[in-house]
């Protein structure tokens, strides 16, 4: 396993659309593994591997509380196949993003279908943090980023921060 550094806004390759993953190679396995590795290390609670520069459709998460066992989760190829009109909100971050967080509305509740690690198809339906996490895990894979559904004021606010950070560590 490797540990890898996690690409930070405004890097484009953030907005990169993500290949599929066709067979699940060794060389994915490994991906996944780096990317828990990542994920925890960070820490976070869930990755899309474009944000370690890897335009490939693999996400990782583990929901579970500080005092709770660990509880690795891997989708492959998710998909979002329904999602409900109720709406949820929570106060969203990402790791590409930090130390900024916003409360973003989403669907409540949505099913996803993905593959797990041995090419099998699932189909969740998931609600709550879950939910929340997969739709904003995904977006990663869309080249989406949760500042998207904010207001434009505080996009460009956080997006200028950003760019004013990357070019004084450029300098
Ligand atoms: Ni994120």
């Amino acid at each position: 396993m490797a540990l890898h550094e996690i690409i930070i806004l405004p890097d484009k390759r953030l907005r990169l659309v993500s290949e599929p993953v066709g067979k699940i190679t060794a060389e994915i396995k490994k991906l996944v593994a780096d990317m828990f590795e990542t994920m925890y290390d960070a820490p976070g609670i869930g990755l899309a591997a474009i944000q370690i520069g890897v335009a490939q459709r693999v996400v990782t998460m583990d929901l579970a509380k500080k005092e709770e066992d660990a509880e690795p989760l891997v989708f492959i190829n998710p998909e979002i196949v329904w999602s409900s009109e109720e709406l949820g909100s929570y106060e969203e971050g990402c790791l590409s993003i930090p130390e900024y967080y916003e409360e973003v509305e989403r669907p409540a509740r949505v099913r996803a279908k993905y593959l797990d690690l041995d090419g099998n198809e699932h189909l969740i339906e998931a609600d709550g943090l879950l939910a929340t996490c997969l739709q904003h895990e995904i977006d990663h894979l869309n080249g989406v980023l949760f500042i998207d559904y904010i207001s434009k004021l505080k996009r460009d606010r956080v997006t200028k921060k950003f760019a004013k950070v990357a070019k004084r560590a450029e300098d």
